[in-house]
């Protein structure tokens, strides 16, 4: 299997990833067939506990049910407390991508990277907005994808905070400078009128829930998205 470096590459270096909190849950199967076959690069899945953010979304029997649908990877984006309890179940739920919130936990976060790794999954980070670069800088070397958050998590359609722009920008800069490889990808908000300055930042895999699935054509929203 290609690593998301790889499948990054492949893609030019940007890439889409459709929200499925944002699909219509009473035909699934269909909106996710009309994703793949629109353009999507991955599969956006938000798992939410009701505790960690205030919403409840989607367990791991509801991830492996789509994961055997569809015909592109998936990126889990847990917003969990303690995500180490479920990180199994996840990863064996047909994730290629694993990603935990660094707030989520106040140490311990080399040690869900380990696990992540060990399971033969990709390790992703997530930051909320108001989190900096520099408390993550440590890790950067152990992980496969950082996921700079553009709202704050626990719903969708939510507005896109500019200020996140210039995370994105040294986030990038860093990864340049010290030749690292993790992908950057930017979660919230984002529109095909926004798409353009994240993708100038560094953003690389850009999630979009309702700038797809409340659109009227899907593809044409995932190619002004991807520019
Ligand atoms: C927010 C989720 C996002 C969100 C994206 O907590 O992580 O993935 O659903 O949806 P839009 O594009 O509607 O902001
Ligand atoms: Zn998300």
């Amino acid at each position: 299997m290609k690593s998301l470096y790889q499948l990054l590459s492949d893609k030019n270096g940007v890439a889409v990833a459709p929200s499925l909190l944002a699909a219509d849950f009473s035909i699934l199967e269909k909106e996710i067939r009309e994703v793949e076959d629109s353009g999507a690069d991955f599969l956006h899945i938000d798992v939410m506990d009701g505790h960690f953010v205030p919403n409840i979304t989607f367990g791991p029997m509801i991830v492996s049910a789509i994961s055997k649908l569809a015909g592109i990877p998936i990126i889990t984006h847990l917003m969990i407390t303690d995500p180490g309890k479920y990180i199994e179940r996840f990863v064996k739920a047909g994730s290629s991508v694993v990603t935990f919130h660094f707030e989520a936990m106040e140490s311990g976060h080399q040690k869900i990277i380990e696990m992540i790794h060990d399971l033969g999954c990709e390790a992703g980070l997530a930051i909320n907005p108001d989190t900096p670069v520099s408390a993550v800088k440590h890790l950067f070397e152990d992980i496969e994808l950082l996921l700079t958050m553009t709202v704050f998590p626990g719903f969708g359609g939510k507005g896109f905070i500019d200020e996140v722009l210039v995370k994105i920008k040294e986030a990038s800069d860093y990864r340049e400078k010290q030749n690292l490889s993790y992908v950057i990808e930017v979660d919230g908000g984002i529109t095909p009128d926004n798409a353009s300055s994240v993708r100038e930042n560094g953003g690389q895999i850009l999630v979009a829930g309702t700038a797809i699935f409340r659109s009227k054509n899907y593809n044409s929203s995932i190619l002004a998205i991807r520019g």
